[in-house]
């Protein structure tokens, strides 16, 4: 049993006979002597037909005690609660202890009703080629790594899957630009290429308000591109190769790898079938001689495959990539981690699947999120004010370090360059993290390296804590009697140490890494009153003269350690050991 939730949740599908995946809402009483969790009756009386009450003395009277449940009581429509403390911390710390780096995770693969594994493709990051990753790609780029990290916890087979942003017209723009100016130039590539490309682009741009036939030009070179030109595909080659060695750079600092790697152009001979299809199943039409998919019964505009001069789209590329993806994988979910302002764009393209009747149309879920915004002005990547996010690294990394030289003058320089980084990159990592996708985040350098208050530094700084507590005790943990943990404040520790595996559920279900950032910080938070005691009372201090209650009270330190690592690690975060 990893937590009291779980045993509730059991007793009560149990004695009711509730499908075993019933969700069941567990709160607090209004009264902590009423007992320690309540559970309301209301959402089962429809479907079993029966009143809340009744119900509740149903639990009661099927309830043994076990599994850390010392007692159940009926309150009316609530089932109340009581654990047996004892035996809950010592079923708690044990599994902690054994359960280790995993505890929190499911401890079955995730099934369907075959047995069979269930797996999720989840597209994040998918940047777009010859441009730098610019801060905002941390959104996706994060949000996905925590969500690929959260389904392989749950025990669903992940594929992270990157959809480079390879294709399409913006490519014949840049050969353009390169054939114009580039070449003559004589632009080296080789260093720093892909700042060198962003410039031909953003001058290109420039001078497309002033000469129209400029993008006539790029759309030519598109359609050479297309055609399988020589001197297009190297050029083409040569500017992807390029920004592919720079984001593996940046990707691997931050702990990003991927399991697929399929750029749109991969896509190129696979979308003819797709549109054959969508044609044989009368769903397309042609408006102006571009290939259409008309949406007007859905309230949306038309969804656009193919244009007057041939050349395929973004949306084409989508679908022929989600039919190979589930051809492959044979998906249950594919998760496309992308910003909100593209909502439209898969609002439309998931109706085209679902028309067409792929089998995988409901399968699919577009995991928006919202901008990044510095002052309250967004950043955009293409042309004017781009903030580099192996920049902001740079310069997160840079800040900790000043902090940590000041703190801990003991540390070896290598190793403060090493916690630096992790406390640095983590500082972004947590700012991104720590609020509901959708929302758009202020970007506040302060605020995000502040070792105190909601930060990434503040949770790896506790676990930081921890760690020299229980080195500088010196105490064997192993043995520890957590009968021995009386107190509230532990009692509050170790209550929430249960939930930890519930959160994992939950930021799963909802695709919300913020779910386990938020954890991390109550439970810092919960640590932190807890140790703040014994400032007061040296009877409550953690290693306190008493050896056994000093044991026990060490373990549960070791415990919030562990599972503070864990919470960190699923949102891509470091737990250093000191800082
Ligand atoms: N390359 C696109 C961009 O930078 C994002 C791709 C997202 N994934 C997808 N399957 N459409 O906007």
């Amino acid at each position: 049993m990893s937590s009291f939730t779980d045993a509730v949740r059991a007793t009560i599908v149990r004695a009711l006979d509730l499908p075993a995946d019933t969700k069941v809402a567990i709160g607090t009483p209004p009264d902590p002597a009423m007992g320690d969790f309540a559970v309301p009756m209301f959402p089962f009386a429809k479907v079993l037909r029966n009143a809340p009450s009744r119900l509740a003395q149903q639990v009661v009277d099927a309830f043994d005690p076990g599994n850390g449940l010392a007692s159940a009581e009926a309150s009316g429509p609530f089932v109340n609660f009581r654990l047996d403390r004892p035996v809950f911390l010592t079923n708690l710390l044990g599994e902690i202890a054994e359960r280790g780096a995993t505890f929190g995770h499911a401890a079955r693969p995730a099934v369907d009703a075959d047995g069979r594994q269930l797996t999720v493709v989840i597209d994040y990051s998918s940047p777009n080629i010859s441009k730098h990753l610019a801060y905002h790609h941390i959104r996706s780029t994060m949000i996905g790594k925590a969500l690929c990290s959260i389904y392989a916890a749950l025990g669903w087979r992940v594929v992270g899957f990157n959809f480079l942003g390879d294709w399409g017209t913006t490519h014949g723009m840049l050969i353009a630009a390169w054939k114009m100016w580039g070449e003559p130039e004589g632009v080296d590539l080789a260093e720093d290429g892909v700042t060198k490309l962003n410039a031909l682009y953003v001058r290109y741009r420039e001078a497309l308000k002033e000469d129209p036939a400029l993008d006539v030009l790029a759309r030519e070179w598109f359609a050479k591109l297309e055609g399988g030109d020589v001197e297009a595909r190297a050029l083409w080659s040569r500017f992807r190769e390029i920004s592919l060695a720079e984001f593996e750079e940046v990707f691997s600092r931050i702990g990003v790898t991927f399991d697929a790697l399929y750029g749109e152009s991969f896509y190129e001979d696979r979308m003819d079938p797709v549109l054959a299809d969508l044609a044989a199943k009368g769903l397309t039409t042609l408006s102006d001689g571009a290939v259409v998919v008309e949406l007007a019964d859905e309230q949306m505009p038309p969804c656009l495959l193919r244009k007057q001069d041939g050349a395929t789209l973004y949306a084409t590329r989508d679908i022929a990539s989600a039919v190979h993806r589930h051809e492959e994988w044979s998906f249950d979910r594919a998760l496309y981690v992308v910003g909100k302002g593209q909502t439209l764009h898969f609002r439309q393209w998931f109706k085209v699947v679902e028309k067409a009747g792929y089998p995988f149309a409901g399968r699919l879920e577009h995991v928006a999120f919202g901008q990044i915004r510095f002052g309250g002005v967004k950043t955009s990547s293409r042309g004017g004010n781009v903030t580099l996010l192996h920049e902001v690294l740079d310069r997160a990394a840079d800040q900790i370090e000043a902090v940590i030289t000041e703190k801990n003058t003991d540390m070896p320089a290598e190793q403060r360059r090493e916690v630096a980084r992790q406390v640095g990159y983590g500082a972004i990592i947590f700012a991104d993290l720590s609020r509901e996708r959708v929302k758009d985040v202020e970007f506040d350098w302060e605020r995000l390296l502040a070792f105190e208050g909601d930060t990434g530094p503040y949770c790896q700084y506790q676990h930081a804590r921890i760690a020299s507590i229980i080195r500088k005790s010196g105490v064997e943990t192993a043995g520890a009697a957590p009968a021995l943990l009386t107190t509230e404040a532990e009692w509050q520790v170790a209550l929430l140490l249960s939930q930890f595996p519930e959160k994992v559920r939950h930021a799963g279900a909802r695709n919300e890494p913020h779910w386990i950032a938020g954890y991390a910080l109550d439970l810092c938070r919960a640590f932190s009153s807890w140790y703040a005691k014994g400032n007061k009372d040296p009877a409550l201090k953690v290693n306190c003269d008493d050896p056994e209650t000093a044991r026990a009270r060490l373990a549960l330190a070791s415990a919030v350690k562990q599972t503070l690592a864990n919470a960190l690690s699923l949102i891509g975060m470091a737990a250093p050991e000191a800082m």
